[in-house]
């Protein structure tokens, strides 16, 4: 299993460039299914979780052809009904996208229950209710999720729940409405950015959509969809990492190919602090001097404080003055990193849904777990203003979500490194 060595790097200076959205990309994959035309979508990340999404599609006959760097031409005129095994669907839960358009295409889709997961218990129901209001039946045996449909219909669906919107139900949903018959209004729906993306995708293909980036989502059924090409959006948490690694570092870094309107809330807390912010078309400058008050921050459905960015907030409140509060609305575990920072030296402690950080704290080098993608991230971080040579292992999490994330923090002065045990 490979682990990080890094060792402390302070001042980050340089330029960084942020690759495809992970979140916008599996998505985009999936809606290949509902055409027999082919896809082309380009700036696609080099990631687990995007070999992941490619072995599901293959597996029912989808044809990938990754046509260069960063393309991928999805052929899915040979798609049959789905079947998803557990084997691939525990590796990643966004394998259940392909029940809302396999569904609306081929009037079934079998997929493996996903369970829980390190950051919480992660139930689809509301996946699940939209398909049905939609016209679908649905049965669970032997740890299967059956769904079944002649020809789905529009509905009037209501996708919020105890949590807020659900990002993952609204782009099933949305995408198995663009081949129901008549119209379907998706009431708290997810707005982020992902879902724009995803929404211009399905324009292109000649789906009816309206309101995506809203909480209210209007979808007119068509009766067949066609072939695109597409580029995926820049990854908005990649680019929000690397801003905070440019905080917490106390460096001087240009990000380069990411959308700063899609980070603002990342941006706005981190010019609130004394960070420099410089917004190009397509770059964001972050510059800081390493010293910064405390903050509270609560994470929110999007434009709100990302969940995504909430552990490595955690890091950087370590180096920041004061008590920082930092509060988990979306996830009700997603608290594994506390223990793994408090391994450097870090003052963290969970007192309900909140995290509390004392800072500044002298941080010391470590080994460490890494437990999920973005806690991971949480981890590099404080190593790289741990002092001496820390060890992040399970780095198996980083590489779902962040591509060459060492050797792109490596580019900008970070002292780390992969070591294959
Ligand atoms: C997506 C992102 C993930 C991000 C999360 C929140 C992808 C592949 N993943 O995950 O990176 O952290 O959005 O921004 O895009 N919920 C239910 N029932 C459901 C579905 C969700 O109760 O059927 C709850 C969840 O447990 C959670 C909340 O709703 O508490 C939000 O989850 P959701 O937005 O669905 O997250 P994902 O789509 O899984």
């Amino acid at each position: 299993m490979d682990k990080f060595i890094v060792q402390k790097s302070c001042p980050l200076k340089g330029r960084v460039k942020v690759s495809g959205a992970k979140n916008s990309c599996l998505a985009l994959m999936a809606a290949s299914l509902l055409t027999d035309e082919p896809i082309e979508l380009s700036n696609v990340p080099d990631l687990v979780d995007v070999r992941t999404m490619a072995q599901v599609l293959e597996n029912t006959g989808v044809e990938i052809d990754r046509s260069g760097p960063g393309k991928l031409r999805l052929d899915s005129a040979r798609a049959k009904g789905l079947k998803a095994p557990y084997d691939l669907v525990r590796k990643m839960r966004a394998s259940c996208y392909v029940l809302g358009p396999m569904t609306a295409r081929k009037g079934k889709a079998e997929v493996s229950l996903p369970g829980g997961c390190a950051i919480g218990q992660r139930p689809i129901d509301l996946h699940l209710k939209g398909l049905s209001m939609l016209g679908a039946e649905i049965t669970t045996s032997g740890g299967y999720i059956y769904v079944r449909a002649e020809r789905l219909h529009g509905a009037r669906i209501n996708l919020a729940g105890q949590h807020g919107s659900s990002v993952g139900a609204t782009i099933n949903v949305l995408m198995a409405a663009t081949l129901a018959r008549g119209v379907t209004v998706l009431e708290g729906a997810a707005a982020e950015p992902e879902i724009i993306d995803l929404a211009r995708m399905l324009g292109a293909m000649g789906a009816k959509v309206e309101g995506a980036g809203t909480n209210t989502i209007t979808v007119e059924g068509v009766t067949s969809l066609g072939g695109a090409a597409h580029t995926v959006i820049p990854d908005r948490i990649e680019a929000g990492t690397f801003a905070v690694a440019a905080a917490i570092t106390g460096g001087n870094v240009v990000i380069a190919d990411c959308s700063p309107e899609h980070v603002q809330s990342v941006t706005d807390l981190l010019e609130n602090l004394g960070v420099i912010i410089e917004k190009g078309r397509k770059t964001l400058l972050v510059k800081a001097d390493g010293q910064m008050p405390s903050f509270e921050i609560s994470t929110q459905p999007y434009p709100g404080f990302p969940t995504d960015m909430q552990a490595q907030f955690c890091a950087l409140a370590t180096q920041a003055e004061g008590r920082s509060v930092i509060e988990e609305n979306i996830f009700e575990n997603r608290t594994l990193h506390v223990p793994e920072l408090a391994r450097f030296g870090a003052d963290i402690a969970v007192s309900g849904r909140k995290i509390i950080v004392r800072g500044p704290t002298y941080l010391s080098s470590a080994p460490v777990m890494a437990s999920d993608l973005r806690a991971s991230a949480a981890l590099v971080l404080a190593a790289l203003v741990a002092d001496g040579t820390s060890e992040i292992h399970r780095i198996y999490h980083l590489d779902r979500g962040y591509e060459h994330l060492e050797i792109k923090l490596a580019r900008i002065g970070a002292k780390i490194m992969r070591v294959s045990a």
